[in-house]
């Protein structure tokens, strides 16, 4: 420290506390805004996936809420991409141009797909699950089904061979 000049010191005595203060409010506002909470009520268009999964198996209760599915958990430089495009895409949509059904696009159903696999991979370890069939294909009904209905009698619309 002795050979810093007193502007560098100046600047680290100023600077470093303002990076650590700023630093930590950017992780407190991630965490804030990947709660199911802020992300079912916060734009009017969730509204509909945020109450139906309140019935689904995969509930907040159950320890599965909205970034479970929707936020890649593999890749945390992705994670933070996809938040952020995702977050602009629907603050977008909700505020302009809000849509009579939302749908899915390919890399959101891609993530989809690796969360299904992230957490159920030991109940489908014995079937083939590379060939582009994806687990939401079948399980229509996880977790956005309105009304509920038990999975037995949800559409399961492939027959398994
Ligand atoms: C069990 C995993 C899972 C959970 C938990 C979950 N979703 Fe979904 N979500 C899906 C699947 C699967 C689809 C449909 C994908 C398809 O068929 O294209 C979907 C579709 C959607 C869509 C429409 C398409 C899109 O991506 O914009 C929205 C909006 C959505 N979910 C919001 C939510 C919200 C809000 C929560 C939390 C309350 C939530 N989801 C929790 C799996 C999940
Ligand atoms: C964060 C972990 C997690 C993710 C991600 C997840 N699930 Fe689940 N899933 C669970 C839990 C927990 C249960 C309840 C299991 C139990 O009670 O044994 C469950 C139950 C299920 C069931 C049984 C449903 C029922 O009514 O009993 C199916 C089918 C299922 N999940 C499919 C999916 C699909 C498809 C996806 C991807 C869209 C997915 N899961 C993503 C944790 C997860
Ligand atoms: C071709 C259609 C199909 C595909 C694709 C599929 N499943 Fe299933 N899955 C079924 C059927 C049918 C059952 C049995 C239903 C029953 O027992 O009532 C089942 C059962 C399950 C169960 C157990 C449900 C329970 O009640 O305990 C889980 C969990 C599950 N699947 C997860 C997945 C995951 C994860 C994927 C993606 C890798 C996937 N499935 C892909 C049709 C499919």
């Amino acid at each position: 420290m002795k050979n810093l000049s007193s502007r560098t010191k100046k600047w680290l005595v100023i600077g470093l506390p303002i990076l650590i203060i700023f630093g930590v409010f950017l992780v407190g506002q991630y965490k804030r805004t990947s709660t199911t909470h802020y992300c079912g009520t916060t734009c009017h268009i969730m509204k509909p996936p945020y109450e139906t999964s309140f019935h689904s198996v995969h509930r907040e209760t159950n320890g599965v809420g909205c970034k479970d599915c929707h936020i890649p958990h593999d890749n945390i430089l992705e994670q933070i991409v996809y938040k952020g495009y995702s977050g602009a895409r629907d603050y977008y949509k909700n505020t302009f141009d809000p849509p009579d059904a939302l749908h899915t696009k390919e890399w959101s159903r891609n993530i989809l797909q690796r969360n299904c696999l992230r957490c159920h991979s030991s109940v489908v370890a014995r079937i083939n699950t590379s060939d582009g069939k994806q687990c939401f294909e079948c399980h229509r009904g996880e977790p956005h089904d309105t009304p509920t209905q038990p999975f037995s009698s949800q559409p399961v619309y492939t027959a398994i061979r």
